[in-house]
């Protein structure tokens, strides 16, 4: 395949439309924009990130067949890009088998991973990889049932259809079996419905392996990998990453082992986001994201071509660079308070740490606990980074207006 690349706004023009347009998003369309792409920012509320900066937005339930298909149907996009899970993947499914559109990396990667029961299956029982003991249940019976048989304590429940740690905790004993149960009904995307049971794994550390797809000059796909980066969460939500992750050679080669195995089935063009669980030697299989993840933002402190751009040009068909320029760290910076419109104090003083920048994502509406930002900063070494990152980050004030 030779890529060609046409005039926005015009007959000629590469046309992509991107399914979610949060802050991930919005850098997706940056590094497209600056590819000459034409560019279509779809979400669920208006003024969203990306679409504050692509040429055209668009607002509907993502998650609704009907307002999905008229909306490929009318737009016509060469490329469609999901950046968020809860979409009508079906219909991106039904679509792509009659060769109207093309989904990156494809439907079925998309469809398989918005749930959790579709990668875990997939992953553990297909393909064979390392995972925590798991067990879905749709009842609290079924749950105490499921720890009781084998999974036993600590573990961990999420709801299937969620992310970012919505619906997700930790059960210690007997206690707490009904608390998570009714957390998760509360938090899942869809009313009801049901759960995975993890055993938990007590990691040393957990990292993410950016694993991109992108055509070689055979005109074949071919695998690159980021260096390793590891991150903290705090309560199934991500607080701060840094790059590269230190890991014994073993660690490394059986994380590039998994992260391949998973990404050769997913398969088509683009960049992934693999999470691992590491003790010792030892690596589980977490989770992946077919499309760029939140804690690979450091990339855009580290890389010469940071995730988003990887994502553009392997979807574009184009060579890509995975590798480190310097090392990094990133840290979050949240709203703080419930408010729509607020300001941020203290920017000056943020970024007036030694190698430091900060994205303001510009979200309409912040809550106390949503991410309006994130400071990344480049240093020498990675502890300096991760120390100035959570420095600027700090400094950044959100206020109401
Ligand atoms: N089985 C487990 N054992 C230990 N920690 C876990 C387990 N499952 C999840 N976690 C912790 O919770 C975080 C979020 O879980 P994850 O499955 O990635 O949910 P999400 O889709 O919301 O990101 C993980 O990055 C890890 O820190
Ligand atoms: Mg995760």
């Amino acid at each position: 395949m030779s890529t060609v690349i046409g005039t926005p706004l015009s007959p000629s023009a590469t046309r992509v439309l991107l399914l979610g347009s949060g802050e991930l998003g919005k850098e997706v369309l940056i590094a497209l924009q600056r590819l000459g792409v034409e560019t279509i920012a779809v979400d669920r509320y208006e003024n969203a990130p990306g679409q504050q900066v692509a040429h055209h937005a668009r607002t509907i339930t993502m998650s609704d067949p009907e307002q999905l298909r008229a909306l490929l149907e009318a737009e016509k996009p060469q490329l469609v890009v999901p950046e968020i899970e809860a979409i009508a993947t079906p219909v991106l499914e039904q679509m792509e088998a009659e060769g109207r559109i093309r989904c990156i990396p494809t439907a079925r990667a998309a469809r398989l991973t918005m749930d959790r029961e579709g990668i875990r299956r997939l992953a553990a029982e297909t393909l064979g990889l390392p995972t925590s003991p798991y067990r879905f249940c749709d009842s609290l019976e079924e749950l105490q049932a499921a720890i009781d048989g084998g999974i036993g304590y600590p573990c961990v429940v999420k709801p299937v259809m969620s992310s970012s740690g919505k619906g997700q905790s930790k059960i210690d004993g007997p206690d707490g079996v009904k608390k998570a149960w009714d957390y998760a009904m509360a938090g899942g995307r869809v009313a009801g419905g049901r759960i995975i049971v993890e055993g938990f794994i007590a990691f040393d550390y957990e990292i993410t392996q950016l694993t991109v797809r992108a055509l070689g000059a055979d005109g074949q796909p071919q695998t690159h990998f980021c260096d390793p980066i590891g991150h903290v969460q705090v309560s199934g939500d991500y607080v701060e990453s840094w790059q590269p992750h230190p890991m014994s050679p073993a660690a490394l080669a059986a994380s590039r082992d998994i992260a391949k195995k998973i990404t050769d089935d997913l398969g088509g063009l683009g960049l992934f986001g693999v999470e691992l669980f590491v003790k010792g030697d030892q690596v589980w299989f977490s989770e992946v994201s077919p499309r760029p993840h939140d804690t690979g933002m450091v990339t855009m402190a580290t890389q010469w071509q940071n995730e988003f751009e990887l994502h553009a040009r392997a979807i574009l068909g184009l060579p890509v660079d995975a590798s480190l320029k310097s090392p990094g760290a990133s840290a979050v910076v949240y709203g703080g308070v419930d408010a729509a419109g607020i300001v941020f104090d203290g920017v000056a003083d943020a970024l007036a740490v030694p190698g430091s920048e900060l994205r303001l994502f510009g979200k309409p509406e912040s809550f106390a606990k949503r991410r309006m930002g994130v400071a990344l900063v480049h240093a020498d070494d990675v502890d300096t980074a991760r120390a100035r990152a959570k420095l600027a980050a700090s400094r950044v004030k959100p206020r109401a207006a």
